[in-house]
C-alpha cells in the first residue's frame, strides 16, 4: 500500500547537513497498521512528511497504491492534495472559528473531487458517528475538551476516506486514560475501515498496543522491523532491545565453554555466535524468577532485595546480586533486606555483543 525505497532527507542548517531520513525502505500492506517507534530526531516525522509529500525527498522512491508518488532521481513529485491520503497531526489542527461539523466538511468541500452538499453530509455525520461525536456537530470547535478535538481531527481524516492514514503523535496532547481510549478507537476503525495506517509515536507500550508491525529508527535509519511480539523478545540489537521495555544488561566475556562470565558469576545461555567474546547479557525484569529457597537449578543466585514497590498487579524489586544491581518483577511479596533466590533463565538470555 505504502512502499519507500532507500528514502533520503537531507536538512542542511548552515555549514551542517542532517540526514534526517539515511536511506529507509519499508513497505505498509494493504490493511496494516504500521508504526515507526523511535526517539526524539529520529527522523520520524520527517519519514511521515515526505509520505504525504509536505517534504520532497534528497532521494529514493515512494508509491502509494502502486503508483509511484515521489522519486528524487526521476525528478517526479505529486503534491498532497493528490495522493489520496488522510493526515492526524500531534496539535489538533482544528479550525477554531468553525464548528465540529464545518471542520470535518472542510476537506470534503474544498477537495479535489466535487461531492453534492447531500453527500458531503452523509459523510461528515458518519465520520463524526464513528468517534461518537455525532450530537456534538454544531458545536463551535474551541468549545470542546483536548480528546474531543482531537476525535473531530480523526473524523475530518477519516471522512475523505482514504486508503491510507498518515498519524504523527496524535495522542501525546491527550491525559492518560484518555489517551487509551482514543488509541483503541483509532484501532477499531482503521479495522472496520480497511485502511493502511503509518503511524508515528516515541511510545513503546503506544507502538506494542496499536502495531502490525513496528519499524525501530534511530538516526534516520531502521534498525528493526517486525510484530511487536517478536521486536520484545527477539530484538536484533541491544539498542532495540532497550528502547522496547525495560531490560537488565550484565557485562561479561564468553568463555571456552560457552559460557559468560559476569558480575553475577557464571551464567550458562546459548551463545549462538561462535565470534561473540565480549557480551552484554540482556534479560528482561518479568523474565527472573524468585525462590524463598535454593531450587539448585542453573543460573541461579543467592540476592538481596534493596527495595520493593507495590504496584498492585505487580512488585517491582531492585536486588542485590553480588554486588550488581538488577530490577526485577514479581507478583510475590517482597521485603527490603530480604534474602531470596533469583533465576535467570538460560532461555531468557539474549546476548549483545560490546
Ligand atoms: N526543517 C528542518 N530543518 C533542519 N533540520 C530539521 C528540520 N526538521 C527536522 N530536522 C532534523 O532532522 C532530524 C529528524 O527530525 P524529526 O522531526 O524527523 O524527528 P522525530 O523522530 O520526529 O522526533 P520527535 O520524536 O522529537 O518528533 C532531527 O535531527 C531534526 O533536528
Ligand atoms: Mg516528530
Amino acid at each position: 500500500m505504502i512502499s519507500v525505497r532507500n528514502l533520503l532527507k537531507i536538512y542542511k542548517s548552515g555549514g551542517d547537513a542532517v540526514h534526517a531520513v539515511d536511506g529507509v525502505s519499508i513497505d505498509v500492506g494493504e490493511q496494516e497498521f504500521f508504526v515507526l517507534l523511535g526517539l526524539s530526531g529520529s527522523g520520524k516525522t520527517t519519514l511521515l512528511r515526505c509520505v504525504a509529500g509536505l517534504e520532497r525527498p534528497d532521494g529514493g522512491e515512494i508509491a502509494i497504491s502502486n503508483t509511484l508518488v515521489s522519486s528524487a532521481e526521476r525528478n517526479f513529485f505529486v503534491a498532497p492534495e493528490g495522493r489520496g491520503i488522510g493526515m492526524v497531526f500531534q496539535s489538533y489542527a482544528v479550525w477554531p472559528h468553525m464548528t465540529v461539523y464545518d471542520n470535518v466538511a472542510f476537506p470534503l468541500n474544498n477537495g479535489p473531487h466535487k461531492l453534492s452538499r447531500a453527500d458531503v453530509k452523509k459523510r461528515v455525520m458518519n465520520a463524526l458517528e464513528m468517534v461518537q461525536l455525532g450530537a456534538l456537530a454544531d458545536r463551535p470547535a474551541p468549545f470542546l475538551s483536548g480528546g474531543q478535538q482531537q476525535r473531530v481531527a480523526l473524523a475530518r481524516a477519516l471522512a475523505v476516506e482514504p486508503k491510507v492514514l498518515l498519524m504523527d503523535e496524535p495522542l501525546s496532547n491527550l491525559d492518560a486514560r484518555l489517551r487509551e481510549e482514543v488509541r483503541d478507537e483509532i484501532k477499531n476503525l482503521s479495522k472496520k475501515f480497511g485502511i493502511a495506517v503509518l503511524y508515528v509515536t516515541h511510545d513503546q507500550v503506544e507502538a506494542m498496543a496499536l502495531a502490525d508491525r513496528v519499524a525501530v529508527m534511530s538516526k534516520g535509519k531502521v534498525l528493526q522491523c517486525a510484530p511487536p511480539r517478536e521486536l520484545y523478545d527477539r530484538p536484533s540489537s541491544r539498542e532495540v532491545c532497550e528502547f522496547l521495555g525495560a531490560t537488565n544488561l550484565i557485562d561479561g566475556v564468553v568463555n571456552n565453554g560457552g559460557q559468560v562470565n559476569t558480575d553475577l558469576g557464571q551464567l550458562n545461555c546459548a551463545v549462538g555466535d561462535g565470534k561473540l567474546k565480549n557480551v552484554s547479557v540482556a534479560i528482561r525484569p518479568e523474565e527472573m524468577l524468585l525462590s524463598v529457597t535454593a531450587t539448585g537449578l542453573e543460573n541461579e543466585f543467592a540476592a538481596e532485595v534493596l527495595s520493593s514497590t507495590f504496584l498492585g498487579e505487580l512488585t517491582v524489586c531492585d536486588v542485590k546480586i553480588n554486588g550488581k544491581a538488577l530490577r526485577f518483577k514479581t507478583t510475590q511479596s517482597t521485603a527490603p533486606a530480604q534474602q531470596v533466590y533469583i533465576r535467570l533463565p538460560a532461555e531468557k538470555l539474549k546476548l549483545f555483543s560490546r
